[in-house]
């Protein structure tokens, strides 16, 4: 979380950081600022969003060509001005801006304090700033020296941007832990949290690596590691379009990416699954072909969104590969002692691919052993690099906070992965195989016309747009699905949701259900549809406001729901790529009636780099 942006060379700095933030505003949005190298040093920042930063600035003489800016999610400390950053060294001549946790800062602050130092803000930035200049002023060194040897003292996570005054053509920038990405243009830099800030100006990127200090200076870029050895940068190719981050005529971006599915999900199966060629194939698992044959075990880590798709993925690799299968919050795995066997695959789901706790799943597998894979969104992030093999979901940059696309387009990943794994294994028969290949080559037109319940769903947003709670429920396949519609709808609408197995409803949240309690049904015609059915019995038995997504053409739950959205039919393992979308349209209108701000909803950022 937090987004930070800088640029070096021979244009105006400041326009490019404000838009730079802008784009990466949905990594956190609490404060935002700029710090302009010019001569002096002068530092600008603001609580709230980037537009408030932007208005701040308008008659501040802005000229330069060197800068650097931030967008804030709070970590150490309350959102305010003080605690924006950038942050000054107690000198004023030194300036950072900061992406991650420092996790030693009250020790290093304590000394700081007793060496003369004086902080204005509650945030670990600001410590490691001091101490950057306390080690310049002790050692003598240079400043690139200093980051070097701070760099050393401080534990936890950054990806960092430092200026000083008394060195005016040059940049420091650091990460470990946090992702920055270098664009490489004609005698300029831009440095970024993501590549959205860079793509209109270069497609020439470097990802910058953990422990790597990239030092430009007079026009030209440095990297060196941790222990001061030079490295060879890797300049990639960035494919990414402009218009996939702008809006498009759609009033938020989340909008724009539920109605992107059908596009995004055929661009998750491009090149996999070709059904005229007969063709199913994933380049990532090839050279893991027999560790998938054989594993005993395929454990999924993830955290939210990602988290749902993951259990969407046990029932499809139960179902069709045979596999047994756990799906584990990533931020518990990671502080349990888990069992893992060398004969254990860990699949790591990450839209981002920057998920902290993700990241360190996936680093305690490694330690035991476990074949990692991946399944990112995000191009070269930390954790498609950490895996040892994966596949990316193809989706295109996910702009909106809560994720719909991009869940999408995992689950259908998974779908595929399943396949494969499940045809190699034998589990799966060849027609079989076929069948779902030719259905799930149908989805994206299914998706499509789920689309096309918009307006119906707008007319039951209103009903509902002002009850202070939410039940949803669903059994096998739709059981995930109940998850991430409950989780759509509590974090963009700020309505309490609760998502349920239908058949568990009756252990406890049965006595929440009165005349007053919506609760949305998925009931598509699939093999616990009848059970289903019972369950909305006890619903209506004791008052509760269906809303049920049926199968098209469904006559019986129709005699009992208030009211009733009609999916497309499919394959029951193929079902949550069509019936999660109703779902995410009910909770984008429910949170647009309700006045709330929708791509980005309060205290949550769409990359979590924090644990
Ligand atoms: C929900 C949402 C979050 C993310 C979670 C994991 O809409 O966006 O729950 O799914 O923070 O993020 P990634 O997938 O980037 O690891």
């Amino acid at each position: 979380m937090c987004g930070i942006v800088a640029y070096i060379g021979h244009r105006e700095a400041c326009p490019i950081i404000l838009k730079g933030l802008h784009r990466l505003e949905y990594r956190g949005y609490d404060s935002a600022g700029v710090a302009l190298l010019n001569g002096s040093l002068e530092v600008y920042k603001k609580k709230g969003k980037v537009a408030e930063l932007e208005a701040f600035l308008q008659d501040k003489d802005t000229q330069a060509q060197i800068g650097m800016g931030h967008t804030r999610w709070a970590t150490h400390g309350e959102p305010n001005d003080s605690n924006a950053h950038p942050h000054y060294s107690t000198s004023e001549r030194i300036a950072i801006i900061h992406n991650g946790i420092i996790e030693n800062y009250a020790a290093l602050k304590e000394h700081l304090q007793q060496q003369g130092h004086t902080f204005h803000s509650d945030t670990d930035t600001e410590v490691f700033v001091n101490l950057i200049e306390e080690i310049q002023k002790q050692q003598k060194c240079s400043l690139e020296e200093a980051v070097r040897l701070a760099l050393h003292e401080v534990v936890g996570a950054y990806a960092i941007v430092v200026l000083s005054r008394d060195e005016p053509n040059q940049l420091i920038a650091a990460r470990k832990g946090s992702p920055l990405v270098i664009g490489v243009g004609k005698d300029e830099y831009f440095l970024a949290s993501d590549a959205t800030p860079i793509i209109e100006y270069t497609n020439e990127v470097i990802y910058v690596n953990d422990y790597e200090i990239a030092v430009i200076k007079n026009g030209n870029l440095e990297i060196r590691s941790k222990e001061d050895v030079q490295q060879t940068p890797y300049i990639q190719k960035l494919e990414m379009a402009l218009e996939s981050i702008e809006k498009g005529g759609y009033e938020h971006f989340m909008l724009k990416e539920i109605f992107e599915q059908p596009r995004s999900i055929l661009d998750s199966m491009r090149g996999r699954l070709e059904l005229e060629a007969g063709h199913l194939n994933m380049g990532g698992i090839r050279a893991y072909e027999r560790k998938f044959m054989n594993a005993d075990r395929i454990i999924i880590v993830a955290c939210g969104t990602s988290w749902h798709a993951g259990l969407v993925a046990e029932y499809l690799l139960e179902d069709l590969a045979r596999i047994p299968v756990e799906v584990e919050y990533a931020s518990e795995f990671r502080y349990r002692n888990p069992i893992i066997t060398e004969r254990d695959i860990v699949i790591a789901i990450s839209q981002s691919g920057e998920t902290a706790d993700t990241l360190a799943a996936i680093e305690l597998a490694k330690s035991k052993g476990a074949t990692i894979f991946g399944i990112c969104n995000v191009v070269g992030s930390s954790i498609a690099r950490a895996t040892d093999a994966g596949a990316y979901t193809h989706a295109g940059p996910e702009i909106g906070v809560a994720s719909t696309k991009a869940f999408t387009a995992q689950v259908t990943v998974l779908t595929l992965l399943a396949m494969i794994v499940g045809h190699k294994r034998g589990a799966l028969s060849d027609t079989r195989l076929r069948e779902l290949m030719v259905e799930l080559t149908n989805i994206p037109a299914k998706v499509e016309k789920a689309l096309l319940l918009n307006d119906e769903i707008k007319v039951i947003a209103e009903m509902f747009k002002d009850v202070p709670n939410f039940l949803y429920l669903g059994r096998g396949y739709n059981f995930p699905v109940a998850l991430e519609g409950a989780l759509k709808l509590k974090e963009i609408s700020y309505i309490h949701a609760e998502g349920y197995p239908a058949a568990e409803m009756k252990h406890g949240p049965i006595a929440l259900i009165d005349e007053n309690m919506p609760v949305v049904v998925i009931a598509t015609k699939d093999s616990s549809y009848e059970k289903v059915v019972s369950n909305i019995q006890e619903v209506k038995a004791r008052k509760g406001r269906i809303i049920a997504v049926v199968t098209e053409g469904d006559t019986v739950i129709p005699a009992m729901a208030e009211f009733v959205i009609e999916v497309p039919h499919t394959s029951e393992v193929l079902v949550p790529l069509v019936s999660v979308v109703p779902l995410q349209l009910l909770s984008y209108h429910i949170a647009v009636l309700r006045g709330c701000n929708v791509d980005q909803p309060r205290n949550l950022a769409k990359s979590v780099t924090v644990e």
